[in-house]
């Protein structure tokens, strides 16, 4: 048993999806959230510096005493977890674009992956789609300017609804009907997607997958909380704390939101 933290951190606001997951599952534990979003979009970053911002991230976690990391940005995942899990003790938890489950589910055999070039052109994405989707026609679409626009905090706004139509519809065209987020900021997007994409279509993301991962890693390495009080979650932003705080406002459990220069 072990009543230290999780840790969780992303390029922005986006992993607050992966928490809101890890949270239901696991309610008893408590969080420490690192956003980011100074350094976003890390998807048009080198590979390089997406390194060295994913270390920057874990050091500071790692200094505020968490058991576990969940890396929780498809980016930083595709291009660091390798080396964090060769370089530090505690468990690392990733999130990969959720292909598998499109993959067995299309009958259109085509699926649609939205995610940042960053995701895209890794080795990681290219093993998984060769592994998981063979016989499958996967679209790969750069979600070019999504994240910037969701760190911006209008999630409503008309230039984002045509962003991103622009992105789906070809896709569309071509007959998807499964479309995967691989992205950690676009499951903000879901209600915009529902007005633009038929009933056929599916939507997948990660969210649940990864908060289920987590707790198998806790459990098979005792890291489990033994506290049955509601988890406290401690929230550190070092772009615009009023954006973070709007996108948590209708989150259930006990929170605090801060300015951090981490
Ligand atoms: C980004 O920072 O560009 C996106 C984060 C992600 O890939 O989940």
């Amino acid at each position: 048993m072990d009543n230290r933290q999780i840790g969780i951190f992303d390029s922005g606001i986006g992993g607050t999806s992966i928490w809101g997951e890890i949270q239901e599952l696991l309610p008893n534990e408590d969080c420490i959230y690192l956003a980011d979003s100074k350094n976003a979009p890390y998807g048009e970053k080198s590979e390089e510096r997406i390194l060295e911002l994913s270390i920057k991230n874990t050091e500071y976690l790692l200094s505020q005493g968490c058991k576990i990391i969940v890396v929780a940005c498809n980016t930083a995942t595709t291009n660091a977890i390798d080396y964090l899990r060769a370089n530090y003790t505690v468990p690392f938890i990733g999130i990969e674009p959720a292909l598998k489950p499109a993959a067995i589910n299309t009958k259109s055999k085509i699926v649609g992956v939205l995610a940042t070039k960053g995701t895209l052109s890794s080795s990681l994405f290219h093993s998984t789609s060769k592994n998981h989707a063979a016989g499958i026609t996967v679209l790969e679409q750069r979600g070019t300017g999504l994240v910037e626009m969701i760190e911006n905090g209008n999630l409503q706004s008309d230039e984002l609804y045509q962003l991103l139509e622009g992105y789906i519809r070809p896709m569309l065209e071509k007959g998807m009907d499964y479309l995967v987020l691989g992205c950690t900021h676009y499951p903000y997007l879901i209600p915009l997607l529902k007005k633009m994409l038929p009933e056929n279509v599916t939507i997948i993301d990660s969210g649940q997958a990864v908060a289920r991962q987590t707790r198998t890693v806790l459990v098979k390495n005792e890291l489990l909380t033994n506290s049955t009080n509601v988890g406290i979650h401690q929230f550190y932003t070092n772009g615009d704390v009023k954006v973070l705080a709007s996108i948590l406002e209708l989150a259930k459990p006990k929170y605090t939101v801060s300015f951090k220069d981490f």
